[in-house]
């Protein structure tokens, strides 16, 4: 089998020239790129930079190479289009089936998937010509990211940004292993997801921790945005770049991780616990580091229970039909202990995976058994940890009716 096949449109915004990173993502993992910059990109990144790292030459109207019909080629021979950045003027010409270029020409004759970022300011995002372009691309069958929150091309903030290189990568390569568009069985869902792991601090210098890297739970978001949900992540320590369209907040410990994540429940469908968070916490903090004596042994540490969020959240639930999923990190015994404590927290659905030092913390991949207040019990396989997060949001979206 050849190289996946990969037409990158690019559209005249600021941000065309993040589009040079996805690019070589894109080339560096084995994909045949061809770049198809509309006019106005040009004006931002040039056809000698597209071709250099693309390896291709870049055709840039209908009228070039007439004789190789690029109008049609291009789109018929793709096994994905990903157009990033998608201008508004780029949304509305496709929502509309225009094809006065040869990206939109493009668009109308390829029959694989296609992936949209959108970048544009919020104004212009948020309105409702936009909003109406953008659901009529995901009626067809596109996949449309949600752009990301943050600064935009002058001073302003807001949402608009063209969400990270990494994170469109993460999407075609997702779109392109499933074979085609994603599933939007979570639109118009909100769901909260916590990912990390929380930090109890002891003095200024040191603190409770644990292993948790928030892969897990940044797959959990990056799969719900794509099939439609609107994601707040709760992020504890982390460090891992934003997912695309998912509205990120952070916290540091469990109490802070406890306040985001009820406030976020409140008018949530889905409340997702895949944060490792600590039981107990130092019952002083030492405003000053805690200096060794000499001659004297270190003085124990006494701990104090943190909250329990998910049980609290599984009993106190701000919504009717507000489902609520956790995560059980065993060492022993792991079954067992599992359905003990999906009794205990009082959740529908406990994803059970078995965790050690270098277990499942920090890895790409993962296997579980998600267990259900109904008495299911879904093995899923060793594979990446996202999928592993689709198969949550199945059994997730199954129960939601
Ligand atoms: O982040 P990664 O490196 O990708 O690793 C993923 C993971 C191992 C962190 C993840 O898959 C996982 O298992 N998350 C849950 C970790 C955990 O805290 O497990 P637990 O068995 O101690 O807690 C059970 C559930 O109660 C969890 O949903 C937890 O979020 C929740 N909890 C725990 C304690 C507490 N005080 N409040 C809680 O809400």
């Amino acid at each position: 089998m050849g190289r996946p096949q990969v037409v990158l449109g690019v559209s005249g915004g600021i941000a065309a020239y993040k589009a040079c990173e996805l690019l070589r993502r894109l080339t560096e993992s084995g994909h045949e790129v061809r770049v198809v910059p509309t006019e106005s990109a040009l004006h931002f990144v040039g056809e000698a930079t597209w071709s250099a790292l693309s390896g291709n030459p870049v055709p840039t109207r209908v009228w070039d190479d007439v004789h190789q019909v690029p109008h049609v080629r291009i789109g018929q021979h793709a096994d994905l289009v990903v157009v990033a950045p998608a201008t508004a003027d780029l949304l509305a010409r496709a929502a509309h089936g225009l094809a006065d270029d040869l990206l939109t020409n493009t668009l109308l004759t390829a029959r694989c998937p296609v992936v949209f970022a959108p970048a544009m300011h919020t104004e212009m995002w948020e309105h409702p010509a936009t909003q109406d372009n953008v659901a009529t691309l995901r009626r067809r069958g596109a996949v449309v990211i949600e752009p990301a929150v943050g600064r935009l091309t002058g001073a302003d903030t807001g949402k608009g940004r063209l969400p990270e290189p990494a994170e469109i990568y993460e999407v075609c390569r997702r779109v392109l292993a499933r074979g085609g568009a994603l599933p939007r069985d979570l639109a118009g869902r909100h769901v909260v997801i916590s990912a990390g792991g929380t930090r109890e601090p002891l003095d200024p210098v040191r603190y409770l921790g644990n292993r948790s890297s928030g892969k897990q739970g940044y797959a959990l978001a990056r799969t719900a945005v794509a099939r439609g949900a609107r994601v707040t992540l709760v992020a504890a320590n982390t460090g891992l770049p934003d997912p695309a369209g998912a509205d990120v907040l952070t916290a540091g410990t469990a109490d802070q991780l406890r306040e985001a994540v009820l406030k976020a429940a409140a008018d949530a469908d889905v409340v997702v616990m895949a944060a490792a968070v600590a039981d107990f916490r130092p019952a002083a903090y030492a405003t000053g580091k805690i200096k060794k004596r000499d001659g004297e042994e270190p003085a124990p540490i006494p701990l104090v229970r943190n909250p329990d969020i998910l049980a609290e959240l599984s009993a106190n639930r701000p919504r009717a039909g507000q489902l609520v999923v956790g995560f059980a990190a065993e060492t022993d015994d792991v079954l067992a202990n599992g359905r003990a404590k999906l009794a205990r927290k009082g959740c529908d659905l406990l994803v059970v995976n078995e965790v050690g030092e270098r277990k499942v913390f920090g890895a790409e991949e993962n296997e579980a058994v998600v267990l259900g207040a109904d008495g299911s019990e879904t093995p899923v396989p060793h594979g990446p940890k996202e999928a592993l997060a689709d198969r949550v949001w199945d059994l997730v979206t199954a129960r939601l009716g």
